[in-house]
């Protein structure tokens, strides 16, 4: 572990702009920098990197995050390789602390596992290519199914001997822990104390990190599996942890990258005979439906995912299930199917590499498409059937909701209207509706108050509504940022702006919980002397928080003053705005929340007997009272 004082002496040293501006070509638009978005493909810079702040964030994609998450997105990596890299830039001498028993436990296991995986790894290769029963029934096999030695040898494909043991005793003999050794699956326990092989017989596929090393095996039966299951895994492990896990995602990645497209097969030898002919960016699922850190981990390279399965294979409709997930992660899938029961590994044996590549590339079908196809082919002409069917084609493309995305969404629209033979129009409505549920479902979430009020304002471009969950909100907001910015300066020589907000706000309460937790922290913080603020609440070690508190000092709503006129006649040569802006963000949102109060008075009123109208009256009237003081001292200010 990294020492917090080395930790702290990055921090100090960061400067956004040199780290991000290393990789963004950067423009200085007023207090901000803007670039074209590095996480995402865009022609119109909408990157805004803000050096004050030391934070960056999207406008586009929505990404965002500190100098330390900027490495850590850009050059994948850990957080503790981030602040390495962070570390060796600024020259900062690293200090590591010792980890705790727990950790230092955990550590062991997985450093045990990898050294047992990787001798057993070399001990499979050697059996496979040097001993007599290895080269007779494993090699040749291989062999006869047209895999090269060098391929073999590139995947470190390996043989597990008959013998009931002979693995278990070399690993014994080599002083591996025996309690250790039923963990990575290779050896089983047979009556309590008998240690055996697990993979006898079979060749074995070994499976890598991202940096090559063995976290796990398919061992696979040679030729046909009749009594016996035709591959056995490794079981959930300190390393092994299937769901993210991709088969050849370590020999794949670079080509990946390079040609900007993923391939994805079900099996082991898919893998590797498309890199034996030359294709390598591609990975294996094992056959099982795609998980959200599966996606991620193609994300990581590509936004372009193409799945390639044999025809009648039932891993199909497995991955199908849990599309819709990569369509919210923005990638772009696309289906094809290997005709005449081939799979990827046989039929490019037979075609070889440029008929396979041709074929991938006329035959590849987009995944909604694809998915009502064969919806549609199994619906026939039952009405109800295919009426689910329209309403489950609606929900999966109301799914694409990246502003970026909206042309494809049309196009969608166009073609599956064209294969239900139903109305484009319908279906138009039908998605938007469903689009409009989900946002107010999400805004529901966030926001439990209505939001009819301010009228002022026109209602939010969609692909803004994150950042505006409601017109309240938005001033709950605003009262936040001047909170996290200034709380810690004086105001008015007696106080700090920190004790003047929870001073006015506190009949006021945030409708919001998040963003009223998010006031609660930082008074709790402020109260024990902590002096919390943007930068501390930056790199709090809550994800949720950083993102709230960015998206919040990234707000694009801020107080535009009339200076000159706020300044009349005064000789003013230096202004510290801060004070105003604190005043203004305050004021404002007391008076939004007494429109509220107000209109709410007003309702109460229709409906009260005359002696409690009479107690209305006066409420309202005390109510308007304060709201004409707030309005004269917000004056001339506007909130954009
Ligand atoms: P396949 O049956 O297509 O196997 O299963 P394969 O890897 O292509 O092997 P060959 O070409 O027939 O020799 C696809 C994947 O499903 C998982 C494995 O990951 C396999 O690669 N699988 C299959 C299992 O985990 N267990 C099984 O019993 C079968
Ligand atoms: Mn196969």
């Amino acid at each position: 572990m990294i020492t917090p004082n080395t930790i702290e002496q990055i921090k100090n040293r960061l400067d956004i702009i040199d780290v991000v501006g290393e990789f963004v070509k950067l423009k200085k638009r007023g207090s901000n920098y803007l670039g074209n978005c590095p996480f995402h493909n865009e022609k119109t810079p909408s990157f805004t990197v803000s050096p004050a702040k030391e934070l960056y964030k999207c406008f586009g994609c929505g990404k965002s995050g500190n100098t330390i998450t900027f490495v850590m997105e850009h050059e994948k990596a850990s957080y503790v390789d981030a602040l390495k890299w962070l570390a060796a830039r600024y020259n900062i001498e690293v200090e590591e602390t010792q980890v705790s028993d727990q950790q230092k436990q955990q550590l062991q296991v997985a450093d045990s596992l990898f050294a047992i995986n990787n001798f057993a790894g070399k001990y499979f290769d050697d059996q496979l290519f040097n001993t007599e029963e290895g080269t007779k029934i494993a090699l040749s096999y291989l062999k006869e199914r047209g895999f090269r030695e060098e391929i073999i040898k590139k995947f470190q494909v390996g043989y597990s001997p008959q013998q009931r043991d002979s693995l278990t005793k070399a690993l014994l003999s080599n002083q591996f822990n025996r309690e250790l050794l039923p963990r990575t699956g290779l050896v089983v326990v047979r009556n309590e104390t008998d240690l055996q092989d697990n993979y006898r017989g079979r060749i074995i596929f070994p499976i890598h990190n991202n940096s090559g090393k063995i976290i796990g095996f398919g061992a696979r039966v040679i030729g046909k599996a009749e009594k016996a299951p035709k591959y056995i895994n490794t079981p959930e492990n300190e390393l092994y942890v299937k769901s993210k896990i991709l088969y050849g995602s370590f020999f794949a990645r670079m080509a990946i990258d390079k040609q900007d497209e993923c391939l994805l097969v079900e099996g082991y030898t898919d893998v590797v005979s498309l890199h034996q002919a030359g294709i390598e960016n591609v990975v294996a699922s094992g056959g099982t439906s795609l998980t959200v850190d599966q996606l991620r981990l193609v994300k990581k390279y590509t936004n372009n995912l193409t799945i390639i399965y044999d025809g009648d294979s039932a891993g199909v409709k497995a991955a199908l299930r849990g599309l819709d997930m990569a369509l919210e992660e923005g990638l772009n899938v696309r289906l094809v199917l290997i005709p005449d029961n081939e799979d990827p590994d046989s039929y490019v044996n037979k075609v070889g590499k440029e008929a396979f590549q041709k074929f991938i590339k006329e035959n590849k079908k987009d995944f909604i498409i694809f998915q009502l196809e064969v919806m549609l082919k199994d619906a026939g002409n039952d009405l109800n059937q295919k009426n689910t069917l329209v309403n489950h084609v609606a929900e999966t493309i109301s799914k694409i909701n990246k502003a970026e995305d909206f042309t494809k969404q049309q196009e969608y629209i166009k073609q599956c209207a064209a294969l239900l033979k139903i109305d484009e129009g319908g279906l138009i409505s039908l998605v938007n509706k469903l689009k409009r549920d989900k946002i107010a479902k999400d805004e529901k979430k966030q926001s439990p108050s209505d939001n009819q009020y301010d009228d002022q304002s026109p209602p939010p471009a969609e692909e803004e509504i994150n950042y505006l969950a409601s017109q309240d909100e938005k001033h709950e907001r605003n009262v936040l940022r001047v909170l996290l910015d200034y709380g810690l300066n004086p105001y008015q020589d007696n106080t700090t702006v920190a004790e003047y907000i929870f001073n006015e706000v506190k009949d006021f309460p945030f409708d919001n919980p998040q963003l009223e937790s998010l006031i609660s922290t930082y008074k709790i913080q402020y109260e024990a002397g902590q002096n919390p603020n943007t930068k501390t609440f930056l790199y709090h070690e809550d994800q949720t928080i950083r993102e709230l508190v960015i998206s919040i000092t990234l707000f694009p709503y801020e107080l535009s003053i009339n200076w000159d006129k706020l300044y009349e006649g005064k000789k003013i040569t230096t202004i510290d705005n801060s004070e105003e802006d604190v005043t203004m963000s305050v004021n404002y949102y007391k008076l939004k929340k007494l429109k509220k109060m107000f209109d709410q008075n007003q309702a109460d009123m229709e409906k009260a007997s005359i002696d409690d109208q009479m107690l209305l009256i006066r409420i309202h009237k005390e109510l308007k009272d304060l709201e004409r003081d707030i309005a004269k001292k917000l004056g001339t200010v506007i909130l954009k």
